[in-house]
């Protein structure tokens, strides 16, 4: 093991594993291994400008072992269309890699036990932008209680482990679902975050051909 692996493996105990990117076995939080069907690892390039950060996965999430696939997954995906760019683009994770019980928000210890895996991710990904999806993971990056509507856009500096990092604070896609004036804030926190990174169409991104 490297000693960023020991280091990271020293904030939650010894009884995760981590190869690169990947967790590949973690038994911290008794219930999550109860709830969960597998570990819902990050997508994306190894390297990444832009790196989505949701909640946890959900039922269709831990059936498919990929973060975003559900309708909170096609939301995001029209997003990205939308701002020029594809999903294989950007790097989605999530703050806790194992389905809470009931798609119950996952509490503040489950989310510190996973934090370590964040941070090397983080580390690793090297993103130029994460956009905070939603209260929880905004609130889990932040360190501080985040009214996300009224944020959204909002670019911050966070600090994670040994790093900064700069961010965007965004609604959750799902809150589109429920009321139909978040999905123009949700729209438009993408386009503005794909701006900031640099990254869509006017960098002459060849992976929005496929789009024509
Ligand atoms: N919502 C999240 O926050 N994460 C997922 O992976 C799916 C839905």
């Amino acid at each position: 093991m490297t000693d960023a692996e020991t280091d990271t493996l020293a904030d939650g105990g010894t009884d995760g594993t981590m190869e690169g990117l990947e967790v590949d076995a973690c038994e911290r939080c008794p219930e999550l291994v109860e709830s969960r069907s597998q570990i819902v690892n990050g997508v994306g390039p190894g390297e990444a400008d832009l790196l989505f950060l949701g909640e946890a996965p959900g039922a269709n999430e831990d059936e498919q072992g990929e973060p975003f696939v559900g309708r909170s997954g096609s939301i995001l995906d029209d997003a990205l269309r939308d701002a020029g760019l594809a999903r294989a683009d950007v790097r989605i994770t999530n703050c806790v890699r194992c389905r809470p019980p009931d798609n119950r928000d996952p509490t503040s210890e489950e989310l510190a036990n996973c934090k370590g895996y964040l941070e090397r991710e983080l580390a690793l990904v090297d993103p130029e932008l994460v956009v905070t999806l939603g209260k929880v993971p905004s609130e889990h990056l932040l360190e501080r209680s985040v009214a996300v509507t009224k944020e959204a856009g909002d670019v911050v500096d966070v600090r994670l482990g040994e790093r900064s990092y700069r961010a965007v604070v965004s609604v959750h896609p799902a809150a589109t679902l429920y009321d139909g004036s978040q999905r123009e804030t949700f729209f438009e926190t993408i386009a503005h975050a794909v701006d900031l990174a640099g990254v869509g169409e006017s960098d002459g991104g060849q992976a929005n051909l496929g789009d024509f």
